[in-house]
Order: C-alpha cells, then sequence, then structure tokens
C-alpha cells in the first residue's frame, strides 16, 4: 500500500510544500522515463530543430506535426539553410499546417540568428525571447530541452495541469491566474534535468490530465493532487471562453487565359498573408444573377482583371480560426486587365505544386489538374 500523502500543496498565494513539490518531480520523471511517447524531435537537442519542433506545436496536434517536422529538417537541415531560402520556399513547406505567420517569422527569426548571431542560436533566455515569434513560453522550452536551462513554462497543457495541482478556481487566463502558474512552474523546476522535466509536464497534461474525462487513476501525481482529492476535474481549471463562430459565404475565381489560371497573392494583414490564393472575396447571395454581377465586380476591384464567370465548379465549407466559411468556387474567363502587378500571376495548372497555397486553394488544384 502506498503512504497516505499530502494533496494539499498550499493555497495559490502561499509557498508550495516542499516535500510535496520534491514527490511531484521524483514521480513525473520516473512516470516519463516509462511512458514518454517516442516523438522525433525528442532525439535532439539541437535548438533548431527543437525551435523547429515548439512553432509547429503551437496551436497544432502532435500527429499533424511528425510528417511536417521531418520534411521541413529536410528542406532546411540549419538556420543557415532556413535564412538563406525565398519565403516562398518556406511557406510551400509549411503549407496545410496553418497560421502562416509562424512561418514567416521563423523564417525573419533564421535572418536575425544569421546577421546577429553568426548563425548560431542564441543560449541566453532574454536573447532568444527577443527573436521574431518567440515568447516566453517558447524561449523556456528552447533553453531547457537544448541546454536544460533552468527555465519554466507554461502553455495550453500545462496551464491545466498547474491549476489542478493547485486547485486554482479562478480564470488562469488572467493576469493574476498567468502570474500565480507562472511562479509556480518556476517553483516546480528540479536542479537538474529541466528539459526532461518540462516534457514530462506537457507530456502528462497532454495525454493524463486531459480537459475532459482525465486519466486520474493512471497519474503518476495523483495522490498528491488537490483537485483529485476534492472530486473537482470538472471544475478546474474554470472553462476558457467559448468560441463565437460566424458563418462567411465567399467565393473563389479560377480565371482562366489561354492555358494558365490566375493567382493572386495575399496581402500583410490578410488571412492568408505571403500565401497564393485563387481570387476570393466575401459575397452576399450563391448563385443568380445578382451573384454573377457582384463576382465579376469584385473580381475586377481585387486583381484589376475583367472576366466572365463560367461554370458552378466546387462548393467548399471549411473553418478558419473562428469562422466557418462556404466557399462557393466558379470557373471564369479572362476578357482583359492590366498586366504586371506583383501581387498576381498567371500559372499553369500543372505548376501549381510549386506555389504556396491554402488548403481550400490547394483543393481546387487538384480539381483541375
Ligand atoms: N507541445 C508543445 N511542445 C511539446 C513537446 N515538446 N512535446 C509534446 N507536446 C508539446
Amino acid at each position: 500500500m502506498p503512504r497516505p500523502v499530502r494533496s494539499e500543496p498550499c493555497s495559490a498565494t502561499a509557498l508550495p510544500d516542499a516535500a510535496w513539490l520534491r514527490r511531484i518531480r521524483r514521480r513525473l520523471l520516473a512516470w516519463f522515463r516509462r511512458h514518454a511517447r517516442d516523438l522525433p524531435w525528442r532525439h535532439t537537442r539541437d535548438p533548431y530543430a527543437v525551435w523547429v519542433s515548439e512553432i509547429m506545436l503551437q496551436q497544432t496536434q502532435v500527429a499533424s506535426v511528425i510528417g511536417y517536422y521531418a520534411r521541413f529538417l529536410q528542406a532546411f537541415p540549419n538556420i543557415a539553410d532556413l535564412a538563406a531560402a525565398d519565403e516562398q520556399q518556406v511557406l510551400r513547406q509549411w503549407e496545410g499546417l496553418g497560421y502562416y505567420r509562424r512561418a514567416r517569422q521563423m523564417h525573419q527569426a533564421a535572418r536575425v540568428i544569421v546577421e546577429r548571431h553568426g548563425g548560431q542560436f542564441p543560449r541566453d533566455p532574454e536573447t532568444i525571447r527577443g527573436l521574431p515569434g518567440i515568447g516566453r513560453y517558447t524561449a523556456g522550452a528552447i533553453a531547457s530541452i537544448a541546454w536544460d536551462a533552468s527555465e519554466p513554462i507554461l502553455e495550453a497543457n500545462t496551464i491545466r495541469l498547474y491549476s489542478r495541482l493547485l486547485a486554482y478556481r479562478d480564470d488562469p487566463a488572467r493576469s493574476e491566474g498567468q502570474r500565480t502558474l507562472w511562479t509556480f512552474a518556476a517553483q516546480l523546476l528540479p536542479r537538474q534535468d529541466c528539459g526532461a522535466f518540462n516534457q514530462a509536464l506537457m507530456e502528462l497534461g497532454s495525454e493524463i490530465c486531459t480537459p475532459r474525462n482525465p486519466q486520474c487513476p493512471h497519474c503518476p501525481v495523483q495522490q498528491l493532487c488537490p483537485t483529485h482529492a476534492a472530486g473537482l476535474q470538472d471544475e478546474i481549471p474554470l472553462p476558457s471562453k467559448r468560441t463565437v463562430y460566424e458563418e462567411l459565404l465567399e467565393a473563389a475565381l479560377v480565371v482562366r487565359r489561354n492555358d494558365c489560371v490566375l493567382l493572386r497573392c495575399c496581402g500583410p494583414g490578410e488571412r492568408w498573408a505571403g500565401m497564393w490564393d485563387f481570387p476570393r472575396f466575401p459575397i452576399r447571395r450563391p448563385r443568380g444573377k445578382a451573384f454573377v454581377a457582384e463576382a465579376v465586380r469584385q473580381t475586377a476591384e481585387l486583381t484589376g482583371q475583367r472576366v466572365a464567370l463560367g461554370e458552378h465548379l466546387t462548393t467548399i465549407k471549411h473553418g478558419v480560426t473562428r469562422y466557418r466559411i462556404t466557399l462557393v468556387c466558379h470557373e471564369a474567363r479572362w476578357i482583359d486587365g492590366p498586366p504586371d502587378r506583383d501581387d498576381l500571376r498567371w500559372v499553369e495548372p500543372s505548376h501549381l505544386d510549386q506555389i504556396p497555397l491554402n488548403v481550400t486553394s490547394r483543393k481546387i488544384s487538384r480539381i483541375l489538374s
């Protein structure tokens, strides 16, 4: 029989009990040694590879990241290769992962590292945090995993885990909650093995201490958890605000001129900045005369090109952040329009695979070829 142990760490404001912290560290590291998933980025301590994995894992599931991680490192094996690449090549490798700003900022950061740090990934957490796209969490994850630096982490999985270990009943997303949880994360860190420890925390949060139906019987720190003791797993952490979805109706046109189709590069501030798209715009109606007039007018406004609308090609339903979009796709024939705009390209359908497209444009491109 295991010895009964205290499950009250402390109140969120008092200092955690030192013996309780020691037990958590010991049990968590032992559990991780036995149960860690074999993930590709766990075989390296190269800060560049760790950085790539951590950026990809932001807002993206592990299963989706695995293939992208391998292909990205094959295309850009080190910081110098990434810095020397064209942004379009980087976006092409990122295509389908979403949140393309992450890729553009990584590319910018690689150039900063080459220009200001001689191509060596900086070791100092403050310097790491100064790079584009790297915040406190990512800097802590890279420094701890690559060099075992004593840096705490706080991301979605660990917010939930720490909230439960502290029985923290307020909103962890508010600044008071963030302060409390960052402080706790720092107190939890062991004297060594901080990289493995931080990964163990994320692993426990993602595999056992899940938002719904946490697997408490399999949790190595179940007996130390005040939320489990009180049966409050469904109340802690306080649920975050529910996303309110908005329905949007949009149209995309495959404008043909000789053997080519028209693509437009999304500008800064647009949904897919830096990626290419078939001309696309919001509409009020999905069919009828009013739709035809609106589509022709909007294409002219967006691209400067005069077109005649053709057959309906397909309708795609998809989600982007908080939008649920119905995209009506039509063929169109080019009539005339000014040539040479940097944000427009006429491309043969067989060459579309070389260009970074958003997911719906890639779907449309597959219908064309
Ligand atoms: N989520 C964010 N970083 C992670 C990591 N290193 N391992 C597993 N999941 C993660």
